[in-house]
């Protein structure tokens, strides 16, 4: 009899905080998904809202509530359209020997724009589905990165390594910086397990790496735990207190204003590069409006996606110290041994074009709005054995590295 009555006080007590978490759920997605216009359904399951632009999530936020939005920049950093060349072609780095492979002019595009288009005055939202909050560890944490996820190559401390395993293959910069751009192919990378993810990015940095880093950062990633899938996606994030209580991927949160009606934050992109085959490649471009300070971002070859407001920030209100390219991992050695997590094509850097995953053109905005390349880049990576990073300086691809890995193998065990 005692033993009856403590199964149903248990069997009670666990529906009702499933119950709980359910209501929790349910309201912060009614908080999350605005009302849309039109929504289109993509052929990867992911439902595409569109939403009028005046009610995105970003104007929830505080600061944000008498927020005029700007839809072009002021600026935009010389030398942009010089460049237009380079940008959506892949060329290859080494000259007759390798410009026999096979190399493909790479248009990069998600799949939801083949069944339909947003309207003028919306922008293109993806739908935060139940499965995708319940997914993760509390509805608190859906949508933001761990902790301590950055690199911190200048001042190793042993203690931050491996925190949370987050692994890191990256070229950095230091100095005073006002924007950033690169080129990188697009993967498909094998994750060993859902709560594990990676990612190749730019990061725009400045702050106190251990309570208040400011962090701006675009990319590709294929993550399961935050979109239930393994497909790779094209991504947004920002923090401005080194990843506490500030920040999120994508538009779920308050923060970036997209002012494209065109690209979805977090949706698909294909094609994807294939080994020893045709490279796809995506262009970023991010940098600080002079005027206004908002730091806006570019897509390929001249699509403007929006902008971080200055007002989210503390530091990136004036500039930037620190950039970073590269790719990211986390390895919960859930079984004691380096996770299988590949990063980029999952190739070592050294296996070089059509193998290793690069960033090439590689600049930096600089005080006067003007990109450049950088003077210096240096080199990090915790366990090299595991992913690498190599920088070349060659051919027409300006500044350049590869970077990757296949985590576990014989001498990262
Ligand atoms: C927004 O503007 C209204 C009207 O000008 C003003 O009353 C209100 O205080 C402003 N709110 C914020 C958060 O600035
Ligand atoms: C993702 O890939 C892993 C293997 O890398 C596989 O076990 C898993 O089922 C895949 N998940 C989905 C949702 O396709």
């Amino acid at each position: 009899m005692v033993k009856l009555v403590f199964c149903l006080v248990v069997v009670l007590y666990v529906s009702l905080c499933y119950a709980g978490k359910k209501v929790e759920v349910l309201k912060y997605l009614s908080r999350l998904n605005k009302p849309p216009i039109k929504s289109i359904k993509s052929p990867d399951g992911d439902i595409i809202d569109c939403v009028h632009i005046s009610r995105q999530r970003a104007f929830d936020h505080p600061f944000l509530k008498n927020h005029t939005i700007k839809m072009e920049p002021n600026y935009h950093p010389t030398w942009i359209n010089n460049n237009d060349i380079k940008v959506s072609s892949v060329m290859n780095e080494d000259g007759p020997s390798s410009s026999s492979k096979p190399s493909k002019h790479g248009t990069i595009t998600q799949l939801w724009n083949s069944i339909g288009q947003c309207p003028k005055e919306t922008i293109p939202v993806r739908r935060t589905k139940k499965e995708d909050v319940l997914r993760a560890s509390s509805v608190k944490r859906y949508g933001k990165k761990g902790y301590s996820t950055f690199a911190k190559p200048n001042s190793i401390d042993p203690d931050l390594i491996n925190q949370n395993g987050h692994q890191h293959a990256i070229a950095y910069a230091q100095g005073e910086f006002y924007g950033a751009k690169a080129t990188m192919n697009v993967w498909n990378p094998k994750i060993h397990q859902p709560n594990e993810f990676s990612l190749s990015q730019i990061w725009i940095l400045k702050g106190s790496f251990a309570s208040d880093l400011n962090s701006i950062e675009a990319g590709w990633q294929v993550s399961p735990d935050l979109y239930g899938d393994n497909n790779t996606r094209l991504f947004i994030y920002w923090t401005s207190d080194a990843y506490q209580a500030t920040g999120c991927y994508n538009l779920l949160c308050s923060g970036f204003i997209q002012t494209n009606n065109e690209i979805a934050m977090g949706a698909s992109i294909s094609p994807i590069s294939q080994l020893h085959g045709s490279q796809f490649d995506i262009t970023i471009l991010i940098w600080k409006d002079p005027d206004e300070g908002n730091w806006w971002m570019q897509f390929g070859n001249g699509k403007v996606l929006g902008y971080w407001p200055a007002t989210l920030f503390s530091y990136l209100t004036e500039s930037a110290s620190m950039i970073q390219w590269g790719g990211e991992v986390v390895n919960t050695a859930s079984d004691g041994q380096h996770t299988t997590t590949q990063m980029g094509s999952g190739q070592f850097p050294q296996e070089g074009f059509g193998k290793a995953s690069y960033f090439k053109n590689i600049q930096i905005v600089d005080e006067s709005n003007s990109l450049r390349a950088p003077k210096d880049i240096n080199t990090f990576s915790e366990q090299p054995n595991c992913y690498d990073v190599q920088t070349r300086n060659n051919g027409n691809w300006g500044t350049h590295f590869y970077y990757s890995g296949p985590g576990r193998n014989p001498n990262c065990p």
